[in-house]
């Protein structure tokens, strides 16, 4: 198991000085601690602080065995149970995002670099297209921040996003059925990337991911629907155009480059007006509740799409 993989401390009590000083010592270990890993030495403890974010919905959290236990992630295979049952030599570290296209500054940012940006526990409603959704305490910070280091040129207007492809470790890529097309790509557009709530996340419920929810970084853009919050990335690129999305290309009349939660926009085979909130009632117990737009998120983000019609611009 690699170091990173060591729970992060809960922070809503402690200062940002503290904050800092543990910061400090976890990186140092952290970075010894992925050194280790990589030499096959045992790892050392390597705890990381979060600050608590305002970004907190005041809803209860999923339970942590279904955020880490009922998945989508087609790498691993198509049931929900999947990728928990068939991740687990998925080898998150060591690990590099390369950062291209039309930036001043490409760059690969390897997980010790991704671990230094200062963290923030979220807790985000979720909302899957499958009219499903959950609340989860996610850690990681602003895709801002990575993007501001590479400095995006003038004429960068779309971010572009890919997954690892590594078919010897993910049987969904390299068996008889492959469900879809390699590698996983999402987009967003630079202003909806650069939005606040938009965010790379390393962590779950205080501890490093798991392989299922997307190790060892993945997005998180909680005004969408699921699939666009694309795991396990390798590659971020700048572009001009909209860049190609996965469920978009697979199927154009049943998923959108958009993707904002809108429950006055039905996918062709079922309604998007109310979702069922896993955990709490059961499984599948009648949790049902209606669908916010943009996932209760409107009063931050609606204003990106201003005079846009959300019905054709689904
Ligand atoms: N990313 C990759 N690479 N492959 C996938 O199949 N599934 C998407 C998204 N990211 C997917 C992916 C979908 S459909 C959803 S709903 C979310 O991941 C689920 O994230 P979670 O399992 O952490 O809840």
């Amino acid at each position: 198991m690699p170091a990173y993989r060591q729970p992060f401390i809960a922070s809503s009590e402690i200062t940002p000085e503290q904050c800092f000083v543990k910061r400090r010592s976890f990186l140092s270990m952290a970075a010894g601690g992925l050194i280790a890993a990589g030499s096959g030495l045992a790892a050392t403890a390597a705890p990381l602080t979060a600050q608590q974010s305002t970004y907190k919905v005041d809803e209860e959290l999923t339970p942590e065995k279904d955020v880490t236990g009922y998945n989508n992630y087609y790498e691993f295979g198509t049931g929900k149970g999947d990728p928990a049952a068939n991740s687990a030599s998925f080898k998150p570290s060591p690990w590099t995002i390369k950062v291209d296209g039309l930036v001043g500054k490409p760059k690969e940012f390897g997980l010790e670099e991704l671990l230094a940006f200062p963290m923030e526990e979220r807790v985000y409603r979720m909302r899957c297209v499958e009219a499903w959704s959950m609340v989860i305490p996610w850690v990681g910070f602003p895709l801002k921040a990575l993007l501001d280091k590479v400095e995006p040129l003038g004429s960068a207007k779309y971010v572009a996003f890919e997954t690892i492809v590594r078919p010897e470790e993910m049987p969904g890529q390299s068996g008889f059925f492959q469900p879809l097309p390699w590698p996983y790509r999402e987009g967003l557009r630079l202003d909806e990337a650069n939005h606040p709530l938009a965010i790379l996340a390393l962590g779950v419920y205080g501890n490093t991911l798991p392989n299922q929810n997307g190790a060892p970084v993945r997005l998180v853009v909680p005004w969408k629907y699921g699939f666009k919050g694309i795991k396990s990335i390798v590659r971020i690129s700048l572009t001009e155009t909209p860049p190609p999305s996965t469920w978009n290309l697979s199927a154009p009349s049943e998923y959108g480059f958009y993707a904002n939660v809108n429950p006055a926009v039905d996918h062709p085979r079922w309604s998007q007006a109310s979702e069922n909130r896993i955990g709490g009632g059961g499984f599948f117990g009648s949790n049902r509740r209606p669908t916010l737009p943009f996932n209760g998120y409107a009063d931050e983000v609606a204003g990106l799409y201003s005079g846009m019609d959300l019905k054709a611009n689904f």
